[in-house]
């Protein structure tokens, strides 16, 4: 007897030779059809080699062992042909430290990790704290509209405005580039070429240099272009590694935490035995943030290419493949996390997930988007907040952000 999820499975993906199965299509996560695949690639073939594929041949680490065993050997598993299935064109390329080795890659992220160390954030959160007041009290009552843009975007927004001491009133062309930086061009889309999304790109760059040649005749303080501008580790880069490490931290602090505002609503809407949970216990809400972030898992994979032949699964890698750590799966990975598919708030080990990624690359900025969410939790439960949502999430097309583009909802006054 089949469960559910198989029966699901064999009209999404079972159908399919597991030669074949190319779990890159972006389609599947747009329209949340992914999951049986990996639930099978982890069943059938946890080490998964994909010979066609639009990005070329690549493995699939489906499994949440194999993948700690990938990000924590980066010896063997490097970054620095790309972190995500793309291959980017060789003069559209931008180094950053995430697609870096030690040491550069430990001396750049030293740079900017003091923003997000304990005393920084604690001087933010009073901060965080009054944003996420006058959003909630700002947003329509009785009235429909998108919660992506109206919170998960403006809060997130907002914050990496004040990390980049950013003009505030332009802070929303942080979210455009950000957008733009993920996009992969296509035939027919709005960004259709490499050179016209690094023409945008390019308008970003020109602005961050004007920033940082005032931040350069300043003295220092704690903001990420000062930081950069006054660190021997970056004071001298290049335009185009200023341009990656700029796209690296705006996206970094961008898709990934807006993604999670978003979802969590939704869960929590559709599970409500665990929302009355949380509204009987808000002691619950850094845990619930954490099953959320797991849930959620906004960045669906990390890249790495072999450096020597090895050997995972029982499958012979060889030196120069690429290899795709599907986060997204491993975190519905049954054999590490009890029930991985139900959203629980009060799970066992809430905190072990996939989502920040393992090894020196561990997401840097993961307690700033942890405070955030947990901020946001605080005062939704205090102000009594009655959202309904109202229409379907519409998903992004995009099999490396995970997330969303709309959320219609309503408040209830
Ligand atoms: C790295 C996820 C929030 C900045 C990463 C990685 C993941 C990730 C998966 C790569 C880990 C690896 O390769 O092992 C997330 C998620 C977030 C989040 C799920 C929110 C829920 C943030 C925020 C910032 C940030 C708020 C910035 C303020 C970075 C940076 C790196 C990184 C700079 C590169 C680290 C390195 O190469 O050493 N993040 N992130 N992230 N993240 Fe995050």
């Amino acid at each position: 007897m089949k469960t559910l999820l198989e029966a699901r499975g064999d009209e999404n993906a079972c159908g399919i030779p597991l030669t074949n199965l190319d779990v890159s299509e972006a389609k599947r996560f747009e329209d949340d059809s992914i999951w049986p695949c990996f639930e099978r690639l982890r069943r059938e073939d946890p080490v998964h080699y994909c010979q066609d594929s639009p990005y070329g041949p690549y493995w699939s680490i489906t499994k949440y062992r194999d993948i700690v065993a990938v990000d924590t050997n980066h010896k063997i598993f490097t970054s620095e042909q790309g972190v995500t299935i793309v291959d980017v064109p060789e003069e559209h390329w931008t180094p950053s430290f995430i697609k870096m080795g030690p040491p550069k890659h430990g001396e750049q992220r030293n740079t900017v990790s003091p923003i997000v160390a304990p005393d920084n954030l604690a001087k933010l959160e009073g901060l965080i704290r009054r944003r996420v007041k006058t959003i909630l009290d700002g947003l329509p009552r009785n009235d429909t509209f998108n919660w992506v843009d109206m919170v998960s975007i403006e809060l997130t927004t907002q914050m990496l405005a004040t990390l980049f001491d950013f003009p505030f009133e332009d802070r929303r062309l942080l979210t455009y580039w950000s957008d733009i930086a993920v996009t992969t061009p296509k035939i027919g889309h709005a960004i259709d070429s490499w050179d016209k999304r690094s023409a945008i790109l390019s308008e970003c760059l020109d602005y961050f240099t004007r920033l940082w040649r005032d931040r350069i005749n300043s003295e220092p303080r704690v903001d990420l272009i000062s930081m950069m501008a006054h660190s021997s580790a970056t004071r001298h880069m290049e335009p185009r590694e200023f341009l990656g490490n700029l796209i690296l931290l705006i996206v970094g602090g961008n898709d990934t935490t807006r993604n999670s505002i978003t979802g969590g609503l939704l869960f929590m809407k559709k599970h409500p035995s665990e929302l009355r949970k949380l509204r009987d216990n808000p002691n619950l809400v850094s845990s619930a943030v954490s099953e959320i972030i797991r849930y959620q898992t906004p960045i669906a994979h990390m890249r790495r290419n072999a450096t020597a032949d090895t050997i995972m699964g029982g499958k012979q890698i060889r030196q120069g493949d690429k290899v795709v750590m599907w986060y997204i799966s491993g975190n519905r990975d049954d054999e590490v996390i009890e029930d991985a598919n139900r959203f629980v708030i009060d799970r066992k080990s809430v905190r072990q997930h996939l989502s920040f990624g393992f090894g020196i690359h561990r997401c840097v900025g993961r307690h700033l988007a942890e405070l955030q969410l947990k901020i946001l939790w605080e005062e939704m439960l205090n102000a009594r907040l009655e959202v309904e949502i109202v229409g379907e999430a519409e998903r992004i097309a995009s099999n490396f952000v995970h997330g969303y583009s709309a959320l219609p909802v309503r408040i209830i006054a």
